[in-house]
């Protein structure tokens, strides 16, 4: 996919600086599970990645944000797809700290949403986040997605393929 400056596409191994400099930073991974990554970590994570067929499931699929100006990998968005219920998928993003607040999270999902409906073939996409991590459910708003539940611990937002953000 391509949108004004980012191309999205699958990852490769030749990512790996790129990527590492943002999933090893505390900063990036405060509201999300498991510890910054390793070097090692990261590749592991690439590998997999980089030769993963669409039609898995129970399985992340991630897609390096790619910088058409700068050449470099910015960050990530993928989604979670389970086996159970078919046809629904979690979304995620994950951004470099010096890439915030300039509208790359927003252009790079405004291209993956439609996309991961289409080759999917979801009928409902979810995205949940820390009810602290107001970057992330602010996102998750400008993106036209709706809240759908909220506990303590989590808010939840969801979009159905009729939306303008999911076409
Ligand atoms: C969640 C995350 C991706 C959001 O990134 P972001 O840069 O804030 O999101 P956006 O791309 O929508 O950018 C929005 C900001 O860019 C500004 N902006 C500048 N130019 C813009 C443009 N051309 N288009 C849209 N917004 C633009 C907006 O005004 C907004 O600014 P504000 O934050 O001061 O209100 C980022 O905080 C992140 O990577 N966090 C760490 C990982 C994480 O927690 N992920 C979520 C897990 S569920």
């Amino acid at each position: 996919m391509r949108s004004e400056r980012l191309a999205i596409r699958r990852f490769a191994a030749t990512d790996l600086t790129d990527f590492l400099a943002y999933q090893s930073d505390p900063v990036v991974r405060r509201y999300l599970p498991g510890e910054p990554m390793s070097a090692a970590q990261a590749a592991g994570y690439l590998a997999v990645q980089a030769d993963l067929d669409d039609g898995v499931r129970d399985a992340w699929h991630g897609y390096a944000v790619h910088h058409l100006g700068e050449d470099r990998v910015i960050g990530d968005v993928g989604v979670w797809l389970p086996a159970r219920p078919a046809g629904t998928g979690d979304v995620g993003f994950q951004f470099h700290p010096g890439f915030h607040g300039r509208g790359y999270a927003f252009e790079a999902m405004r291209a993956f949403l439609p996309y991961a409906f289409a080759t999917f073939a979801l009928r409902t996409v979810t995205a949940t986040c820390s009810p602290a991590n107001t970057a992330s459910w602010g996102l998750m708003e400008r993106l036209g997605m709706h809240r759908i539940e909220e506990t303590g611990e989590y808010v939840k937002y969801g979009l159905t393929p009729s939306e303008p953000s999911a076409r």
